[in-house]
């Protein structure tokens, strides 16, 4: 059996540079987005998390509150962590703080090759396919 996920917060530099390389790994080594566009300003305001299994951090994300609702993104979970309940995990972590904060409702710029994921959460899609460092997203909402 794979070991326990937990969700932690980011709550130091050092967790906040653990989160930094997963991106960096997945985003712009896998994915090939431009590293001036992965890190942005929302990554100062946002919630972060990472996911730990076994002492080792192997996903993260971030939530911005935003008054249209919590906004969610930098879904990455190391690509051979997949497949085993990580990005709900982590996905659901976000949710349920999301709820805590009095949001209404959350979204996401989902990539287009994982709307299946989000829509296992609830999300649904909203509006057209856009681009977004060089990859197809479209919009998606989960009323909470
Ligand atoms: C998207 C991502 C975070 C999902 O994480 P994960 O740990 O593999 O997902 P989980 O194992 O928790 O999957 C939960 C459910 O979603 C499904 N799922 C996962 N990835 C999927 C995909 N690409 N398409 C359709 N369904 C998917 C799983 O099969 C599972 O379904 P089940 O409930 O029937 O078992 C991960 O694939 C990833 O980091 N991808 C690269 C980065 C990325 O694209 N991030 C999203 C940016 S919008």
């Amino acid at each position: 059996m794979p070991p326990a996920v937990e969700i932690v917060p980011v709550r130091s530099a050092d967790q906040m540079a653990l989160a930094y390389a997963i991106r960096r790994r997945v985003f712009i080594e896998e994915q090939g987005v431009p590293a001036e566009l992965e890190l942005d300003q929302d990554d100062l305001s946002a919630l972060h998390v990472l996911a730990v299994a076994d002492g080792q951090s192997i996903g993260c994300a971030r939530m911005m509150l935003r008054p249209d609702g919590a906004k969610i993104g930098r879904m990455a979970v190391l690509a051979d962590r997949r497949g085993r309940g990580v990005g709900r995990a982590v996905l659901l972590h976000l949710l349920t703080a999301a709820r805590q904060y009095g949001a209404k409702r959350a979204y996401l710029h989902a990539q287009i090759a994982v709307e299946g994921f989000y829509l296992k959460s609830g999300f649904q899609p909203v509006g057209k396919v856009f681009d977004e460092a060089g990859i197809p997203h479209r919009k998606m909402i989960l009323p909470l």
